[in-house]
């Protein structure tokens, strides 16, 4: 790319981006001098299930890929082992993307359990101790995928995830969900009678997760703790301040603890409701805008009411590839099969504020070109000042 042509266009971005709502205050000072901050001034990059668009999904290479591709945030499901150890892992059962059909020794274990209204029939995650699902591979769980990576890997748990955030060697921060808290708090017993919540939030406290959205020691250790379930994020806002995002899924889907409609939960007083308790919510994409036959319909006010309540919009999941292999079933026509088309309108027109995707390189390519990291000059107005400087340097002359 020719630098006379990037200019203009980053100048003219940079005085958009002046004029549009703020979106995060910048940190006030930088908390680890040996390590480069999380950048809060353009919306979060999370690393959904790690890069699982290239890596097999929720392991510690797909994590790691994540962070060398530029992930804000790595961001993972917690389910919990028959034997109660937390790990990263998305479905309540191994089928999908697990070898679990080619262990002989485990063929008795299917079950059909009820998850959230449905019976399910599988195996499931909760029948297995630790040391049994370390025994498993993992597998990519979509046939258009990359598949070299098959059976190379094992699943990994909650701890084993934070020290890959820790170990990272730039500041990237957790965005742990909670998952089927009502189906794990069915089928797995921990002693003195805690629950799923209660260790999550123990976990995390283990190794130093605290403090609210932007505080010293969050801009140290960043992280959301996500969920469905409004019942767990409540239940948790006692035990830490941690950000809290609110997860709202397909508009046919009740919430699996309060059965409670999408439009219930997205009313002006629910909003009012959670706002205490969350600073976000995590919306799927196509409730915020519509889709019919593959076109965008027109946008809902839903992230304009979450902003007018200070609250956050990180919306799921952008999934289109570097390459474009039959994976246009997720890139709606209108962005003219061009993923940062995609990008674009949900970050400049639509004005979110974190966006999970199974592609962290790509998105954050598309940021570094549009609103780049600039280590020296993080804050953008300071640089305006400097060119309008210059400019009038020059005028001078
Ligand atoms: C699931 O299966 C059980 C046992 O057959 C049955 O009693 C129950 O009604 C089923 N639940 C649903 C939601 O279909
Ligand atoms: C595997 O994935 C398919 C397609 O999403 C789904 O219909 C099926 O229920 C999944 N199997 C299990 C056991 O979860
Ligand atoms: C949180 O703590 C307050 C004060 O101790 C208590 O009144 C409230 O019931 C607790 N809420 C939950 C959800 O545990
Ligand atoms: C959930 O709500 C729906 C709609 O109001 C109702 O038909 C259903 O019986 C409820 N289910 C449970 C388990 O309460
Ligand atoms: C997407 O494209 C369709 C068909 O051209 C058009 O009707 C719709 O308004 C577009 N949606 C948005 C949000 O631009």
């Amino acid at each position: 790319m020719h630098l006379a042509g990037v200019v203009p266009f980053i100048f003219l971005l940079l005085l958009l981006g002046c004029s549009a709502r703020p979106l995060y205050p910048l940190p006030s000072r930088r908390n680890d001098k040996s390590k480069q901050p999380i950048q809060t001034f353009r919306p979060f990059n999370i690393a959904h299930r790690g890069s699982n668009g290239e890596i097999p999904e929720e392991t510690a290479a797909a994590y790691m890929r994540a962070i060398e591709e530029g992930a804000d945030f790595i961001e993972t499901d917690i389910l919990a082992s028959k034997d109660g150890v937390l790990i990263c892992f998305h479905d309540v059962t191994l089928d999908n993307t697990t070898d679990i059909a080619e262990h002989k020794e485990f063929a008795s274990r299917k079950r059909t359990y009820e998850v959230q209204g449905v019976n399910v029939t599988g195996y499931f995650v909760v029948d297995f101790t630790l040391q049994e699902l370390k025994s498993l591979r993992v597998k990519q769980r979509y046939p258009f995928r990359d598949q070299q990576y098959n059976g190379k890997f094992s699943i990994i748990t909650f701890e084993e995830f934070i020290s890959i955030a820790l170990d990272a060697p730039r500041v990237v921060g957790i965005y742990p969900e909670m998952k089927n808290p009502v189906f794990i708090n069915q089928r797995v017993k921990w002693s003195s009678g805690k629950r799923f919540e209660d260790k999550f939030v123990e976990t995390l406290k283990k190794y130093g997760y605290k403090g609210s959205y932007l505080s010293k020691q969050w801009l140290k250790q960043p992280a959301f703790i996500q969920s469905f379930a409004p019942t767990s994020l409540v239940y948790v806002s006692n035990q830490t301040d941690l950000p809290k995002i609110f997860l709202i899924d397909d508009v046919t889907m009740p919430t699996q603890d309060t059965n409670q409609s999408y439009w219930e939960i997205t009313s002006d007083s629910y909003l009012d409701f959670i706002k205490d308790y969350v600073v976000g919510i995590g919306p799927w994409k196509d409730t915020v805008i519509p889709v019919a036959n593959n076109y965008l319909q027109t946008p809902t006010d839903l992230v304009a009411r979450a902003h007018a309540r200070d609250l956050q919009v990180h919306p799921y999941t952008y999934q289109h590839p570097y390459t474009y292999q039959n994976e246009n079933q997720f890139l709606h026509f209108n962005f003219s099969e061009d993923p940062y088309n995609e990008y674009n309108y949900w970050i400049n027109k639509v004005g979110v504020d974190g966006l999970f995707t199974d592609f962290t390189g790509s998105l954050h390519n598309f940021q570094e070109w549009t609103s780049p990291l600039s280590p020296d000059d993080e804050d953008a107005s300071k640089l305006l000042k400097k060119i309008a400087l210059m400019i009038s340097e020059f005028s001078k002359t």
